[in-house]
């Protein structure tokens, strides 16, 4: 008898639930019966990208599509070392951060090993492990925040990565200067820290720590940064690390060359080059959404949470998902939290003043109604 093909793959593919994406907004708008939808679900910045990266764009020539880009991004991290003083080998650029994710749990991990990060964060450092036949070991949030004592608890010897995000995405805390240091004082070399910075960017609060400096007293620390978020580049798909050289050469090996597309890694040399205001327009622009959606949920008597980062998350007197559905409606996506494990909470992206007030204005009408 053939063997099922299903049973070629192995027990730890057969097992992983795929994450489903959402439909195209075009779709869903339609689903919804609305024209329009103000996406605060993705934490996209409102601005777009900057003026420099818009010129590479609408300057791309068609036929330089037939051509290949460099295959290791060398022009960006050139302009990546410049703009962080640092050799420019000590960056690897990836098609988005969470293809360098992969790619270094590919080149730490093999069978039998784990990693270690918190049980409400980003998801896709579970993912990879799960997918690859790893252990994701997921340390409880305490008061919000990243435990440390509760990630170095879930460690052993066969623990060869913890990441640390650096705002946490979706709760916006954050380990200062001092916390970071004793974390990695007490990790002190026999794993590596990723520290994901893809929200660093929106920060200028005092005592937040700066990956780029821990990397230098720490061999042992990665950071992730990415262009989706702070750049407005996210549908262009480039992020990158950094790294100690010996670090980043063996991630390198397991990385796959080719995988950053000509306009995302031009348009991304552009806004490391010149930031053209974009950055301060929108530390700006987030401080006052924070303010309106704070201000609202104070209204309506709502518990939210929310530090750094462009976005807040508040929990709901709904379902996540039937308030999703109703602000879709009126034309507002936002996340749901189920997947998060915060069941009946949402996290609103922090955009435009007035797109803001829409979204609040909604929020507040559905839940009178509820
Ligand atoms: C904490 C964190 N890390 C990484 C990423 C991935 O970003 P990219 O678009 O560069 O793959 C995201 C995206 O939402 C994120 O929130």
């Amino acid at each position: 008898m053939t063997p099922s093909l299903v049973d070629l793959a192995p027990e730890y593919v057969r097992g992983f639930q795929a994450y489903t994406p959402s439909r195209p907004d075009p779709i869903l708008a339609r689903q919804y019966g609305v024209t329009h939808l103000h996406r605060l679900n993705n934490n996209e910045n409102a601005l777009g990208p900057t003026p420099a990266s818009r010129a590479v764009i609408a300057e791309f020539a068609p036929p330089r599509a037939a051509i290949y880009p460099s295959g290791d991004s060398y022009l960006l991290r050139q302009a990546l070392g410049r703009a962080f003083g640092k050799d420019p080998d000590r960056f690897l650029v990836g098609n988005g951060s969470c293809e360098v994710i992969a790619s270094v749990i590919k080149a730490f991990c093999g069978p039998g090993d784990n990693i270690v990060t918190a049980d409400k964060t980003f998801a896709v450092y579970e993912w990879v492990a799960d997918f690859s036949g790893f252990q994701a070991r997921l340390a409880p949030l305490r008061d919000w925040g990243f435990d440390p004592e509760g990630m170095l608890a879930a460690a052993d010897g066969r623990t060869k990565i913890f990441f640390v995000c650096n705002p946490n995405n979706p709760t916006g805390t954050w380990w200062d200067e001092g916390r970071m240091e004793r974390f990695l004082a007490a990790v002190g070399g026999r794993a590596l820290v990723v520290v994901d910075e893809a929200y660093r960017e929106f920060v200028d609060t005092p005592g937040f720590p700066d990956g780029m400096d821990l990397l230098e007293r720490h061999p042992n620390v990665v950071v992730f940064r990415t262009f989706s978020k702070m750049y407005g580049l996210a549908a262009l798909r480039v992020g990158y690390l950094c790294g100690a050289p010996e670090v980043v050469d063996l991630i390198r090996r397991t990385h796959v060359v080719y995988s950053v597309n000509t306009l995302g890694q031009e348009a991304a040399r552009a806004a490391v080059e010149d930031d053209g205001g974009h950055m301060k327009a929108t530390r700006e622009m987030v401080a006052a959404a924070r303010e309106i959606v704070r201000r609202a949920c104070v209204d309506l008597g709502l518990e939210h949470i929310g530090g750094e980062g462009n976005f807040l998350m508040l929990r709901t007197k709904l379902p996540d998902t039937l308030l999703y559905r109703k602000l879709m409606r009126r034309g507002v996506m936002v996340r749901t939290m189920t997947g998060f494990r915060f069941p009946n909470w949402i996290r609103v992206t922090l955009g435009l003043a007035p797109v803001m007030e829409e979204f609040t204005a909604a929020l507040a009408e559905v839940l009178r109604g509820a």
